[in-house]
């Protein structure tokens, strides 16, 4: 595969198509082949509203130029977590009102997760929905949050607690954007194909070794992405809605987000869904789950640069308290996806007792 020929496929979803574009060599001249979507689809995406993630819009200015010059408005996002909300969505929409944006207008969104999911949800409720193209530039947002039509803001503090589903039409992976990504987001994007790995595809194990262990190649990193996207797809396209099987994919969520509010947002979201997996696969042993999983969990993680032990455990009633917000929530406890085995992921129902029975006791594995 060159620069010249995207690889276009179709996941089981009926509308989205995901172009990925590798690049043979690292240089300078052969990255801005890379970028050669904005070129391919200008046609058939004619002056398309913008939104952008503003350290991308910088970092990746020279190439992005061509497409900010024939675009029919931008809007520049700072990537924030309190910037998720609904004020920014106003802003957005207020910027497509004052470019003109009518219904045949397409929306491009370029950034990591937090803009596609903010860029995704105006496309979704402008004009009751325009044509979305999503461009994710975090390893996170391609392996996983640019595929399955999730859009999203935060409401009160909880994340993602107002949005829709709106698929984009056309999702461009161009691994290129890694290049400027900081360390520890990349880490946060190892983590989700970890998951991946362990919910869908045991094989992506050995793409996690090797790209941690060494300078990766283009191709490397692509086929992890694409094999990540292929096991989402599936899930995605038997159960878009969210009513079963795509809960398989909140594996290691759970106790993640538990620990990641406890922290105070110090331990960042991927770092805290692989302590989640850990834990979660420690639970699935009680449930008679595979005893040496937890371990190769933890094994894989330090491989990524990944934290497996955490100094301070949050106590019974923190846990109890902040369970409360999880999505998974049922009169009667929760939902978990739980990892019995590589490629052995199962939907559990845990009552409260056994929650506030057996959590103390998995979190107290992750203590140094
Ligand atoms: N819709 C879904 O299915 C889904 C799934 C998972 C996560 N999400 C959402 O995704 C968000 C997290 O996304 P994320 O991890 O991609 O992080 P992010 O979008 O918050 O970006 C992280 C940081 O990386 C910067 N950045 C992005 N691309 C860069 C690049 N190429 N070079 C240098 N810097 C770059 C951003 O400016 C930001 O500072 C959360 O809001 C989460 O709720 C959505």
């Amino acid at each position: 595969m060159n620069n010249h020929e995207p690889h276009k496929w179709h996941i089981d979803d009926p509308v989205t198509v995901i172009r990925t574009y590798a690049s043979a060599s690292t240089s300078a001249s052969a990255r801005t082949d890379g970028l050669n979507w904005i070129k391919e689809l200008a046609d058939e995406w004619k002056s398309p509203f913008l939104v952008v993630d503003s350290e991308v819009g910088r970092l990746w200015n020279h190439q992005l130029q061509s497409l900010f010059s024939t675009s029919s408005g931008l809007y520049l996002m700072d990537a924030a977590e309190e910037l998720k909300n609904t004020f920014t969505l106003d802003q957005i929409w207020g910027s497509m009102a004052g470019a003109g944006v009518r219904r045949d207008t397409p929306v491009i969104v370029v950034g990591g997760g937090l803009t596609c999911d903010i860029g995704a949800m105006a496309a979704s409720t402008y004009l009751r929905g325009l044509r979305l193209m999503l461009v994710p530039t975090t390893l996170l947002s391609m392996v996983d949050a640019c595929l399955g039509g999730k859009t999203g803001v935060n409401l009160a503090g909880v994340k993602n607690q107002v949005g829709t589903f709106h698929p984009a039409e056309i999702i461009v992976i161009s691994p290129e954007y890694l290049d400027t990504l900081p360390e520890r987001e990349f880490r946060n994007g190892m983590a989700e194909a970890l998951k991946t790995a362990l919910i869908g595809d045991p094989g992506i194990k050995t793409i996690i070794q090797e790209v941690s262990e060494a300078e990766y190649s283009s191709d490397q990193i692509l086929e992890m992405i694409e094999r990540c996207l292929k096991v989402k797809g599936e899930i995605v396209s038997e159960d878009l809605l969210e009513n079963d099987s795509r809960m398989l994919l909140n594996l290691g969520h759970t106790v993640g987000h538990v620990l990641e509010s406890a922290s105070e947002f110090r331990l960042s979201h991927g770092e805290a869904v692989g302590l989640g997996m850990i834990a979660e696969a420690a639970i699935a042993v009680r449930f008679g789950g595979n005893s040496n999983l937890p371990e190769e969990i933890k094994h894989l993680l330090e491989f990524c640069g990944l934290p497996t032990e955490i100094e301070g455990i949050p106590s019974s009633e923190v846990l109890a308290r902040l369970l409360q917000h999880d999505k998974k929530s049922r009169r009667s406890g929760r939902i978990w996806a739980l990892p019995f085995d590589w490629g052995d992921c199962r939907l559990t129902h845990m009552t409260t007792d056994q929650e506030e029975e057996i959590l103390p006791q998995v979190l107290s594995f992750l203590r140094t």
